[in-house]
């Protein structure tokens, strides 16, 4: 469809619709998705099981260096294997999902994913979504979005989404999980969370997946046809 190759950065905080955003805009514009979230919660995964610290930056590095990711669409998810091994529900369990913040700031392995993310972008256009995108990994990725929603919309969502897993969880619950986890992410000192100056911020509260995606693959679209 493109005469040339692109990356489309999509940053923002947890819950605002990054992931069912970016996987809508690969499957219109026909490109690769990567969702480099999963990436680190697969660490994570793997590090818990071997039994090693969240400080302990040469073995984490390590596991990070040798993993091989493989990424499947599957109509509109995605299915994640990490060595062969298929490890798309298994990086969503609490336990992941509550201890990937400490591991995902390892040095050692965040300069691990960032290699294996840029690797992806040297043959193929594709759209990468997480916190870093568009400042660390792609600061000159041609096209740049910052996703938000309020916090009461990202709790909705995830309380929707932990319902059809069968989970019991309140919405003031949630809105406190968010609020602490934004401040995580956006605190610390390895590649936190923020808006690259150039990035188009999409609030995307009040609208479906697929008026996110629309907004996004429009201004591609229109981007696009401009360079050629
Ligand atoms: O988007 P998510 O909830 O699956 O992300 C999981 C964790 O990984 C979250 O704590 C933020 C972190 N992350 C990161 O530090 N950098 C990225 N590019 C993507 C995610």
């Amino acid at each position: 469809m493109f005469s040339e190759k692109f990356v489309i950065a999509i940053d923002g905080p947890a819950g605002s619709g990054k992931s069912t955003t970016a996987s809508a805009v690969a499957r219109k514009l026909d490109i690769v998705h990567l969702d480099t979230g999963a990436m680190y919660r697969a660490l994570t995964l793997l590090a818990i099981e071997k039994g090693i610290a969240t400080d302990n930056n040469s073995a984490l590095g390590k596991i990070a260096q040798n993993m091989v990711f493989a990424f499947k669409r599957d109509g509109s998810s995605q299915q994640i294997s990490v060595d062969s091994r298929n490890v798309t529900s298994d990086i969503r369990s609490e336990k992941v999902t509550s201890l990937v913040a400490k591991y995902c700031q390892s040095p050692s392995v965040r300069e691990a994913m960032v290699a294996k993310q840029r690797d992806v972008a040297k043959d193929a256009s594709v759209v990468l979504e997480g916190r870093d995108i568009g400042t660390v990994v792609f600061p000159d990725a041609k096209f740049k979005f910052f996703i938000t929603a309020s916090i009461e919309e990202r709790a909705k969502r995830r309380m929707a989404d932990f319902k059809k897993m069968g989970r019991d969880v309140t919405l003031d619950e949630l809105m406190k999980e968010i609020a602490d986890r934004d401040r995580e992410d956006s605190t610390r000192a390895v590649s936190p969370l923020r808006k690259a100056s150039d990035a188009v911020e999409i609030d995307t509260t009040g609208l479906t997946p697929e008026q996110q995606a629309d907004k996004i693959v429009k201004i591609v679209k229109q981007g696009q046809f401009r360079s050629v």
